[in-house]
């Protein structure tokens, strides 16, 4: 098929990882009761929906995870690594300052030649990756997109705060997306607004040979929770009127895993029934721009979604950035 012809972008494989060390609410319960910090299964149960997560080794980094999400995402795809002619890795967590965690992950790949860039856009780092994946794809500057989210939230959680440290995983997805001549990627919606920069943010940097600030994560976890609601809705509608669809047409709802009861809240204003909606977050936690494709991978894995469903992805996070992805699978 000639590449004029090719108008849209389309997944064609999903993969993910996770990092083996499964830690319960228990027991991460007993490692702050150590510290003297008071904390428990059923609060975290009850106020999110988490009952477990995942946490790197020292020894993996946020490009090995992306490795192995991608690996899975290519093969899915019947794509060889060569094949690959952009890879766009979203992530807060990368393995260094520079070069980029998508170089990186290109040369673990066996590759070289092809354009790779990371995206920083936090929770919605993948929303945002997707989107421009497909915008290249659509203007013709990419054929066969490797896009990933990966992240080790592990390493800059503090421990010592029992209102952030409970709530975050470690982990990676990816997809591939590759020009098509029949839509894949509907519509998507993208947004920020840096004034609520310090409602979420791991504000510390590196200067002159040392840590600059405070390198850990801070929340303020109802200011997040009730802008979340607000603008996961108004994306929702916003992606499904630029693709000229309505809530009926969605046939599963993949939003960022951070809390059940902002995901069945999102769910209910768009009039869908509760097992429409993918909840990953019990298992893995919020894993930030990893969180999206993860949960689209265990959902295809599993045999729920399907080719030729109609799936609505939405991201929301730190910066403030949100926004949603309208596709056809
Ligand atoms: O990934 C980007 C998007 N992020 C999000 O979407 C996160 C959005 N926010 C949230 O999910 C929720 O706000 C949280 C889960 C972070 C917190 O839930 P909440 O219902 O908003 O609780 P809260 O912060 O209002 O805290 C209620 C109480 C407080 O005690 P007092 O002041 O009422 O005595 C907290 O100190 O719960 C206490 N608390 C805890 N207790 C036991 C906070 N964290 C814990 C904890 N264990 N881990």
């Amino acid at each position: 098929m000639s590449g004029s012809a090719l108008r849209y972008s389309r997944i064609t494989g999903t993969g993910s990882m996770l990092p083996a060390r499964r830690v319960t609410n228990a027991d991460l319960a007993e490692q702050l009761a150590d510290r003297g910090i008071e904390t428990s299964d059923d609060w975290i149960v009850e106020r999110t929906g988490i009952r477990a997560r995942h946490f790197a080794d020292a020894s993996q980094s946020a490009s090995d995870l992306a490795l192995d999400a991608s690996r899975h995402a290519l093969e899915a795809a019947g794509r060889k690594a060569a094949e690959v002619d952009l890879i766009i890795v979203a992530t807060s967590t990368p393995d260094m300052v520079f070069p980029s965690t998508a170089t990186i992950l290109q040369h673990k790949l066996g590759i070289a030649g092809c354009a790779a860039m990371d995206l920083q856009a936090v929770c919605s780092g993948f929303v945002y990756a997707l989107a421009v994946a497909d915008a290249m794809i659509r203007t013709g500057s990419a054929r066969c997109a490797l896009v990933v989210g990966a992240e080790v939230f592990s390493r800059i959680l503090d421990f010592s705060d029992r209102t952030t440290c409970v709530l975050f995983g470690d982990g990676a997805g990816a997809v591939v997306l590759e020009a098509s001549a029949t839509p894949g990627i509907l519509a998507s919606d993208l947004h920020a607004d840096g004034s609520h920069r310090d409602i979420l943010c791991t504000p510390g940097t590196v200067s002159g040979g040392a840590v600059l600030g405070n390198p850990l994560l801070r929340m303020d976890g109802p200011a997040v929770f009730k802008l979340a609601v607000r603008v996961l809705e108004e994306s929702a509608r916003a992606v499904l009127a630029k693709a000229g669809r309505t809530d009926a047409d969605i046939d599963w709802l993949i939003p960022h895993q951070a809390n059940i009861r902002i995901m069945q809240g999102t769910a209910k204003k768009l009039r869908l029934p509760m097992d429409k909606l993918i909840v990953t977050v019990d298992e893995h936690g919020n894993t930030s721009a990893a969180s999206i494709p993860l949960a689209l991978d265990v959902a295809v894995r599993s045999g729920r979604v399907k080719a030729g469903d109609t799936v609505m992805l939405e991201g929301v996070g730190g910066g403030f950035t949100w926004g949603a992805v309208l596709l056809d699978l």
